[in-house]
Parts: C-alpha cells; sequence; structure tokens
C-alpha cells in the first residue's frame, strides 16, 4: 500500500493528459465527419466559403448565357469531361446529381480556382468572369444523365 498522494497525483495527471489527447482526436474526428459546406458536394467544395457558395449568377435572366457557355465549354473543357459533360476517363461527369445540387457560386468557384492538385485547371486568367458565368449557366442548363 502507498501511503503518500504521490502516485495517485502522478497517476491523476496522466489520465488528465491522456483524456485531452482522446479529446483532441475526437474533435479532430469530428471537424472532418462534419464539413462546413453541404455534405452532398464532392471535396473541393469545403475550399469554399459560404459566401462564395451563394453567389448569385449576374447572367441567369440573360439568354444570350447558355448558347455562350456552349461554345466555351466546347473549346475549354470537353476535351476532358467531353462534349456530353458526361465525363471522360478519371475526369468527372458534369451531370450528376452533385452538379445538379451545386450553386452556381459553387460551379463558378471550381472553375475559377480549379483543384490543380486533382488536375482540374483553373480559369481565373483565361476566361473573363463574364465567360465563366457563362458557362456556369451552360453547366446548370444540363440535364442529370448517366453515361450510355
Ligand atoms: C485538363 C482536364 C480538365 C479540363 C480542361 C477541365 N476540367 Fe474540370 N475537372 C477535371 C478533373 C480531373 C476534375 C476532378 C477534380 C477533383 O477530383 O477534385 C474536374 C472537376 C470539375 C468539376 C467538379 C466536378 C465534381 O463532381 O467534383 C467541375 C464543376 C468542373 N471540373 C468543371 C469544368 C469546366 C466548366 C471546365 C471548362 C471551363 C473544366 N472543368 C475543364 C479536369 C478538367
Amino acid at each position: 500500500m502507498e501511503s503518500s498522494g504521490g502516485h495517485a497525483a502522478r497517476s491523476g495527471r496522466r489520465l488528465r493528459a491522456q483524456l485531452a489527447a482522446s479529446f483532441l482526436v475526437l474533435s479532430a474526428a469530428l471537424a472532418l465527419s462534419t464539413p462546413a459546406v453541404a455534405a452532398s458536394l464532392p471535396g473541393w467544395a469545403k475550399h469554399l466559403s459560404a459566401a462564395d457558395s451563394a453567389l448569385a449568377n449576374p447572367l441567369a435572366n440573360d439568354t444570350t448565357a447558355i448558347p455562350a457557355g456552349q461554345k466555351l465549354y466546347g473549346e475549354k473543357c470537353a476535351r476532358c469531361h467531353g462534349a456530353d459533360a458526361l465525363g471522360k476517363g478519371h475526369h468527372p461527369s458534369l451531370r450528376t446529381e452533385q452538379m445538379h445540387d451545386a450553386t452556381p457560386g459553387d460551379i463558378f468557384w471550381m472553375v475559377t480556382h480549379g483543384a490543380h492538385w486533382r488536375g482540374m485547371p483553373g480559369f481565373a486568367k483565361k476566361l473573363t468572369d463574364s465567360q465563366r458565368w457563362q458557362i456556369v449557366s451552360y453547366v446548370k442548363s444540363l440535364s442529370v444523365a448517366e453515361k450510355k
């Protein structure tokens, strides 16, 4: 039997340290499992702020935006995402439920910044804001579909 409180105090400290450590692990796990942005969106969406997501398409009521976006899509996007936007090789389809749920702001952000580390280029320097919004209008006009 130990008469001094030394051992108990030491193990108390150790216990507190272990609790603190597991609390850190737990909060890290929670942070990973609850992304700030809609859970239905893919990994890149976690880089967006709520303001980016909520950005409205200034060309929403411009009937020339979709055809202009279609043309730009053919020039800049089709080689990777396919002329039908159903994806090609490791390049994802843009006609998924996820993309249908994505806001215009989400898509504008992706077209602007890209995900270089995953092979998606950003078009901030290659296309004007209006051109990127035209592409967003076009992508949002597409129906959800499966590759045949
Ligand atoms: C060099 C090939 C390439 C080009 C060109 C390209 N993309 Fe991508 N794109 C990718 C890849 C690869 C991904 C997947 C990135 C990832 O996994 O995070 C992607 C992802 C996306 C996504 C997100 C899709 C999802 O479900 O996560 C959107 C939206 C998108 N691209 C739109 C476009 C548009 C619009 C253009 C034309 C302005 C374009 N891309 C041009 C390769 C390309």
